[in-house]
């Protein structure tokens, strides 16, 4: 019934030859992803990606080696020294390479240059007056609408206009104490109440077990580092499974998973959502190293077929698997093609930069679709941000963009 786990990958693989030294065209190669936009786009562990391209236009579809690329990452930090950076290399064995850095400290006078072997011509070279915020850095830009502009976020999403069908207008002040009654069993739910107010954060959770609570408090976290959130009020849900049915009492709840049969709002998972704040960190699922910690080349791999899902997951009818494998195992290209093409779309869709737009279009979404007056609850603790001491730009009042914008609040 569920969606939350279901997730089928079939991976088949053959072996063929070796791969010789080609000729790379650094004018040609292509990069691109939010780490090349290291001022404008905070994130825990910025990224980009580097399509290598040959001299006759076409891309890459094997390494040239790990050590065909050297980067060079640095800044200064405020005392004019060397700033702490920690940078990774990621080679995907299939002609792209996967550039990633933490920072652990604001710096000016940012450099990125990504290096050929053999060659002086730099494919990238960047330079970044600064300041480049690291993560921790609380340094909220005040207008949503700037931020999703920075950020390069979609215009909308379709999942949530669909999610947001059931509420087009919602007043809390009429159905809270409802959603609190209905949901307020410790033994069956585990639910908390949020309201963020003047971009600080409340909740109070209903339940035995809401130690999940750290995920949703830490993306919230996160996102009033990075942006002033407008203030909205919303319950989410902790569970495993979607609690909202069809059919009976339309109450809004978000939750990190849906079906068909509930109209729970959706968030992105909380694993891939603290994959997205923590990575070069400690995480449980690294997105990006998923991608480039690949040892085997697509074809020195060899055939092997698993399963990753859920018993819960009952519609998923495997009576036609024998006759896909052997389907599959006939079109090495077909395959090939698909795990291309998977490898993108997540490229595309689930890395940090996607899950923060995501959440941040749904939270002004919702804030607009809001009646009430945003109030605190008496019962309400805050979530508090962690001591960090960090020279924010914004507050040292050089940054022309926050005197302008203060009209818009
Ligand atoms: C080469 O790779 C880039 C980056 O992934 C992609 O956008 C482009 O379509 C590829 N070109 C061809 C001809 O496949
Ligand atoms: C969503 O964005 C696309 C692309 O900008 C636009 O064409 C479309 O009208 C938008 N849809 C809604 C419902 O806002
Ligand atoms: C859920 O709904 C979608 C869209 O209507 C449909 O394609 C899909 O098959 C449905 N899934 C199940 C399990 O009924
Ligand atoms: C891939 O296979 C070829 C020949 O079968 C072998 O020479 C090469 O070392 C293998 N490469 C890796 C990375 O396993």
């Amino acid at each position: 019934m569920n969606y939350c786990n279901a997730i089928f990958i079939i991976l088949i693989v053959f072996q063929i030859h070796l791969f010789n030294a080609i000729d790379v065209d650094p004018h040609k190669t292509i990069a691109w992803g939010p780490g090349l936009d290291p001022e404008k786009i905070v994130m825990r562990a910025r990224y980009f990606f580097l399509q290598l391209v040959d001299v006759h236009g076409k891309n890459l579809t094997e390494s040239p080696g790990e050590t065909f690329i050297s980067t060079e990452i640095k800044g200064q930090n405020k005392n004019t020294h060397p700033c702490r950076i920690w940078t990774q290399v990621l080679d995907c064995k299939d002609g792209s390479f996967i550039i990633r850095y933490r920072l652990y400290e604001t710096c000016s006078n940012f450099h990125i240059i990504v290096k050929f072997k053999h060659s002086d011509v730099k494919p990238v070279s960047i330079s970044a007056k600064g300041p480049v915020h690291e993560e921790e850095c609380y340094c909220p830009n005040p207008s949503v609408d700037v931020w999703l502009d920075d950020y390069t976020c979609a215009p909308n999403y379709s999942q949530i206009l669909e999610d947001l069908k059931y509420f087009p207008k919602i007043n809390f002040d009429e159905i809270r104490n409802e959603i609190i009654k209905e949901y307020d069993k410790p033994h069956s739910f585990s639910i908390c109440h949020y309201v963020v107010k003047n971009n600080r954060i409340y909740r109070k959770c209903y339940g035995q077990h809401v130690g999940f609570k750290i995920f949703s408090d830490s993306i919230l976290l996160s996102l009033t580092r990075k942006v002033v959130l407008p203030d909205f009020e919303f319950f989410m849900n902790l569970g495993d499974w979607p609690l909202v049915l069809k059919n009976k009492n339309v109450y809004p709840i978000f939750s990190w998973c849906g079906s068909n049969n509930t109209i729970d709002i959706i968030l992105p998972t909380y694993d891939i959502t603290q994959s997205s704040m923590e990575s070069m960190g400690s995480v449980m699922l690294d997105m990006l190293s998923i991608q480039g910690n690949i040892k085997t080349p697509w074809k020195n791999k060899t055939e092997k077929v698993f399963w990753r899902g859920r018993d819960s997951r009952r519609e998923r009818d495997l009576s036609d698997i024998v006759e896909k494998i052997n389907w599959i195992k006939q079109h090495d290209d077909d395959a090939l093609r698909i795990a291309k093409a998977g490898r993108a779309l997540m490229r595309e869709v689930a890395l940090s930069r996607d899950v923060f737009c995501y959440h941040v279009s749904l939270f002004r979404e919702w804030s607009r679709r809001l009646q009430n007056e945003i109030k605190v609850l008496e019962n309400m603790e805050e979530v508090l941000k962690p001591e960090y001491s960090c020279e924010c730009s914004r507050n040292a009042g050089k940054n022309k963009k926050n005197t302008n914008s203060k009209d818009e609040f």
